[in-house]
């Protein structure tokens, strides 16, 4: 039997998979395990079923010991883990691919609804008990029939986003390090453009692309610059894509009608300035929260962890490119 830590709170079923074949640890705190307390307890374990809330480093790896053998994040992203220095200890670091595709482009939608229709306003006014009537030019906002999504990091994710634009009957862009398959190129009639064109193009502009040092503040005031006043951004990506400060100075400025976040550049604190401002709808990062995604998500993370303690290849590794 091995020691296999659960940082966080999972679905039962993943931890029930566990304890079948293994001793475990599992966190069952509302908040995430602090970090002290997850220093303490890592140690000595084969494996670490980790969430993204917890940052998984030299210090982490260190502390662990040299008989942990697996990382398996239960997120699609990565940037919490240092998976360099996973692979330097010979620790194999997995994610939780596919899984969350459905529900986090069923959010990235959900948003460019909230944001070009203003939804969120809408409803502040009626929360808010303030007198309101139907009125024909009340809380307009705008159509995305023949408008255009500009995808940034055309993955997965991104794909499924764009079909469901398709089905409100929008255009797509795309910007991405590589085209397509051709196939789906052609169901969603989507064109792949350099970022500029693809920003000085679009109607709403959706970030699907994974965090790293190469997307850092991929948009910040340049980009605001070149987007249409009349477009708005959706991020459901990771918060640093995006430069905050940028983003408010932009909307401020009428470079972008609005704009709508799932998640935020110093999470989970939010930039003073886009709480006070009725243009932009904020979600508190719920892109994969349904029971049945997380559920999905943290048994694959499990899966990961009794393939790698079993001596088999995990299912879902973190190929790094
Ligand atoms: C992920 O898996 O990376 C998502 O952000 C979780 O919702």
């Amino acid at each position: 039997m091995s020691r296999v830590i659960v940082t966080g709170r999972v679905p039962e079923e993943a931890v029930r998979r566990l304890e079948a074949e293994h001793d475990v640890d599992a966190w069952t705190g509302r908040d995430p395990m602090g970090r002290e307390e997850l220093l303490q307890r890592v140690a000595g374990v084969d494996a670490v079923l980790s969430l993204l809330t917890e940052r998984i480093d030299e210090e982490l790896l260190e502390a662990a010991g040299p008989q942990l053998k697996v990382v398996a994040n239960a997120a699609v992203g990565y940037d919490n883990v240092d998976v360099p220095a996973c692979a330097a200890r010979g620790v194999v670091a997995t994610n939780t691919p596919g899984v969350l595709t459905a529900a986090t482009a069923d959010l990235a939608l959900s948003l460019i609804l909230m944001t070009t229709r203003r939804l969120g306003e809408g409803e502040r006014i009626i929360r808010s008990g303030q007198p309101w009537k139907w009125g024909m030019m009340f809380l307009l906002g705008s159509g995305l029939q023949g408008k255009t999504l500009g995808v940034v990091g055309m993955g997965g994710i991104g794909q499924a986003t764009a079909r469901r634009a398709r089905a409100f009957g929008m255009d797509v862009v795309y910007h991405s390090r590589s085209e397509i398959d051709p196939q789906t190129a052609e169901e969603l009639e989507a064109r792949r453009l350099g970022l500029d064109e693809l920003l000085a193009s679009a109607d709403v502009v959706s970030l699907h692309c994974p965090y790293g040092p190469e997307t850092q503040h991929l948009m910040g005031a340049e980009q605001f610059a070149a987007m249409k006043p009349s477009a708005y951004l959706v991020n459901t990506a990771r918060g640093p894509v995006v430069d905050e400060q940028a983003l408010v100075a932009a909307l401020e400025e009428g470079q972008i009608a609005g704009a709508g976040l799932d998640v935020y550049e110093h999470e989970p604190e939010v930039h003073p300035g886009l709480l006070e401002r009725d243009d932009v709808v904020l979600l508190p990062h719920l892109g994969s929260a349904t029971l049945e995604t997380r559920t999905a998500m943290a048994t694959l993370a499990a899966e990961n962890v009794l393939a790698v303690l079993r001596g088999e290849q995990p299912p879902t590794p973190i190929r790094q490119r």
